[in-house]
């Protein structure tokens, strides 16, 4: 609990996801921008505009649960392991078709600087090879399957 890294992730849990800087990080105004985002497929970005500006004010932030590791293990069975590896360690059967390698849970140096806040972005909204699960699965199912995420941590 000493290092930089742990006292971030105690900072993210109590502080971050209450704050302005969560508030504007992008996963706070989540129906909002997902809405918009389907808004502007559409191509109408002026009435996306404007449902910004009402939708920024209805928007739920996500408090941070523990998540459900149990249920997280048979969504990370379904939706995740085919790239990351059932272990966790970023050699499942679909890896070499990814394109780029998906991120090893168990190697220490993947944790180091990242906070939950942005890992979880990342789930919701991929990045490079990485999927985007936001109109996939509950936000529930996100946090649960982050907290079994988790447990291939091993410092
Ligand atoms: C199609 C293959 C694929 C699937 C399926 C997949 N991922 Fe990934 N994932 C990747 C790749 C590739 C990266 C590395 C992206 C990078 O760093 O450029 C990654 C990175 C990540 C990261 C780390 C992001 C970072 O910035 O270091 C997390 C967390 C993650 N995935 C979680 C999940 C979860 C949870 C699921 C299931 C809901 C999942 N992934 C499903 C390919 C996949």
């Amino acid at each position: 609990m000493a290092d930089g890294h742990d006292e971030r992730l105690v900072q993210t849990q109590d502080m971050f996801w209450e704050s302005d800087v969560f508030r504007y990080s992008g996963i706070c105004i989540q129906r909002g921008e997902d809405l918009i985002r389907k808004i502007s497929r559409w191509g109408v970005l002026l009435t996306g505009f404007l449902f910004a500006v009402v939708l920024a004010g209805t928007s739920e932030c996500w408090a941070l649960q523990p998540g459900d590791p149990v249920n997280g293990k048979v969504i990370f069975g379904e939706y995740c392991s085919a790239c990351h590896g059932m272990n966790g360690d970023g050699k499942g059967p679909a890896a070499p078709a990814a394109h780029e390698p998906p991120a090893n849970f168990t190697d220490p140096d993947f944790w180091k600087g990242k906070t939950d806040a942005f890992l979880i972005h990342v789930i919701r909204r991929g990045f490079n090879g990485m999927p985007p699960y936001w109109d996939v699965m509950s936000k529930q199912d996100i946090l649960d399957v982050y907290s079994y995420v988790k447990t291939f941590r091993k410092s």
